[in-house]
């Protein structure tokens, strides 16, 4: 039986440390959380949401999945759109995607996979729509290009929920964001595809 130990060691180093910095720090965010985020963004290990963002916990609501998908039939992230900005009223969902993201250069041969061949036709789909562009560049400008192209269509499809439109129905301050994030600087790059109304999608 392997009981992992170590991590529960630093589990424990983690939380004493945290206490003596704030000893009201876990029976505040006990009460409620009260995050401002969304991110939504891909599961990779080195796109770590709170830390990319230097913030605590309770501040932003995640949801990873592999190249930082919204399918509209995805039961998971929508319900997790729905609870964050329907119940927690976030004002922010930031859809983070990263260079480099093997969901997006898996996407983009034709190898089989198995199973995650489903979840990759979500991101080939935006590669065929995007294909004139796409072709003229090269191999490495392609992928750089098809991550960001990637977190763009994904943003439009957050706008397309239910819930943000609702959001912005009822009058209420709600942003989706575009961001990219280069695993070999640590540096966060805004897309510009900020939107805050049904009318700017
Ligand atoms: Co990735």
């Amino acid at each position: 039986m392997h009981t992992l130990e170590h991590l529960f060691e630093r589990n424990l180093e983690w939380a004493s440390a945290v206490k003596n910095q704030d000893p009201e720090f876990f029976a505040r965010l006990a009460r409620q959380q009260t995050p401002e985020y969304l991110w939504i963004g891909c599961s990779d290990s080195r796109v770590p949401a709170n830390q990319i963002i230097d913030l605590p916990p309770g501040e932003v609501f995640v949801h990873r999945n592999i190249a930082n998908v919204v399918p509209a039939e995805d039961l998971n992230c929508l319900s997790v759109i729905h609870y964050a900005v329907e119940v927690l009223k976030v004002k922010h969902v930031i859809v983070c995607g990263h260079y480099g993201c093997g969901g997006v250069q898996a996407a983009m041969g034709n190898e089989k996979h198995g199973l995650i061949d489903n979840w990759l036709e979500y991101i080939k789909d935006v590669s065929k729509l995007h294909s004139s562009s796409l072709e003229k560049l090269d191999p490495a400008d392609r992928f750089d290009s098809l991550c960001e192209l990637n977190v763009i269509e994904q943003v439009k499809n957050v706008c397309r929920t239910s819930s943000v439109i609702k959001a912005w129905e009822q009058g209420r301050e709600l942003s989706v964001h575009g961001w990219i994030y280069n695993i070999n600087n640590g540096i966060l790059k805004d897309l510009n595809t900020c939107i805050t109304s049904w009318d700017e999608r």
